[in-house]
């Protein structure tokens, strides 16, 4: 049997027949303002860890896909996010991250609103008829916390939390993410599509090829794969010695569509990977280690970081060429490994019904 590119690359395809999707879903802006709505605007986004925002008050200025957010800790304690954008002349209510604020007040003409986003006051309000306050409120976004990870839904119709992360728990079992602690983040541009670093990640056929100093840590042979409705696991055991990781196993986890984390023995990477135009993107990269672990191990996490951006960097050449080979007009695409690639054709087939 002749396996071809399907006639329209949104039709699903099995496994064991799949090829990957056409160049021109990495470099048709087009492409990137239908995701942008399709995928990005309705899905789960992390947004920040909720140690950034102990106390009421606190906010964190976030954008996603392109839409400009409040995520803020309001005097109940519940994190809220609110769009960042007024409701009068569409002036900014906060362009910096902050401590303490008990109201919002627009940068453009003084309009204010409490932490829950309804307008209080305003410079000479009262000479606006008809617009009673109290209808006039910023809009809101769902908001879900896991493991200390703040994520956000925009549109109302994306699944519920619980099922975009079912089933991940239970391969957790040993890692007491809730305790660890932020210790620093990194913000890499990338000149390729996002999608191309989210597809990297997605399988581990490369390591043995791009990544020697990972390869030469993890027992390749037994890299298992899963996948879940929302989400995908690639799991191996480790190769280290005690002084590193010691005994255990990595874990990647993939959260649709463009969140990743790394989990390793008492450490946590969460990358988020955000469209930067269409062949460009940012990678927002933090990492956390287990509580106490800064001062006693100092040099094992110096050396996971080492480590992290060795791979970063191999990653990001390679994803760089596929940006190039896509936007030739010369690239074909070819099959699937069933095995090694099923977390990348899981992705690929989300996709696929997302661009419907
Ligand atoms: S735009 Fe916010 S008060 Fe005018
Ligand atoms: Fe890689």
């Amino acid at each position: 049997m002749t396996i071809t590119a399907s006639a329209d690359w949104r039709d699903p395809q099995p496994l064991n027949q799949a090829v990957g999707l056409p160049g021109s879903v990495y470099t048709d802006p087009e492409i990137l303002r239908i995701e942008s709505d399709a995928v990005l605007a309705r899905s789960w986004q992390y947004v920040a860890h909720a140690s950034r925002l102990p106390t009421p008050g606190d906010h964190i200025v976030v954008d996603v896909a392109g839409r400009p957010l409040l995520l803020l800790r309001d005097e109940t304690g519940a994190l809220r996010a609110l769009s960042n954008i007024c409701r009068h002349l569409g002036g900014p209510l906060a362009t910096a991250d902050g401590c303490g604020i008990q109201q919002l007040r627009c940068r453009y003409h003084g309009w204010s609103y409490d932490l829950a986003g309804c307008l209080k006051c305003g410079p000479e309000l009262d000479s606006i008829g008809g617009m009673p306050l109290s209808g006039v409120r910023l809009p809101s976004a769902r908001v879900e916390q896991w493991h200390g990870l703040v994520f956000v839904a925009l549109d109302p119709a994306t699944p519920p939390f619980a099922e975009f992360i079912d089933g991940i728990d239970a391969q957790l079992v040993g890692h007491d993410l809730d305790s660890y602690l932020l210790h620093g983040r990194v913000d890499y541009d990338v000149h390729c599509n996002w999608k191309v670093y989210v597809e990297n990640f997605l399988e581990g056929y490369h390591v043995p090829h791009v990544h020697p100093a990972l390869n030469a840590l993890i027992d390749y042979k037994r890299y298992v794969t899963a996948t879940g409705s929302w989400h995908s696991l690639q799991r191996s055991p480790l190769q280290s010695s005690a002084s590193f990781y010691g005994a255990g196993d990595v874990l990647y986890v993939y959260l649709w569509p463009n969140t990743m984390l790394d989990v390793l023995p008492g450490g946590l990477q969460i990358n988020r990977v955000r469209a930067n135009g269409v062949d460009r993107c940012r990678i927002e990269s933090e990492h956390y280690y287990a509580p106490g672990t800064a001062q006693r191990e100092a040099a094992r996490i110096a050396r996971d970081l080492e480590l992290s951006e060795i791979t970063q960097q191999e990653d990001f050449a390679i994803c760089v060429r596929l940006q190039r080979a896509f936007a030739s007009g010369a690239y074909i695409p070819g099959r699937l490994h069933p095995t090694r690639e099923n977390c990348l054709h899981h992705w690929q087939e989300l996709y696929r019904m997302a661009m419907q």
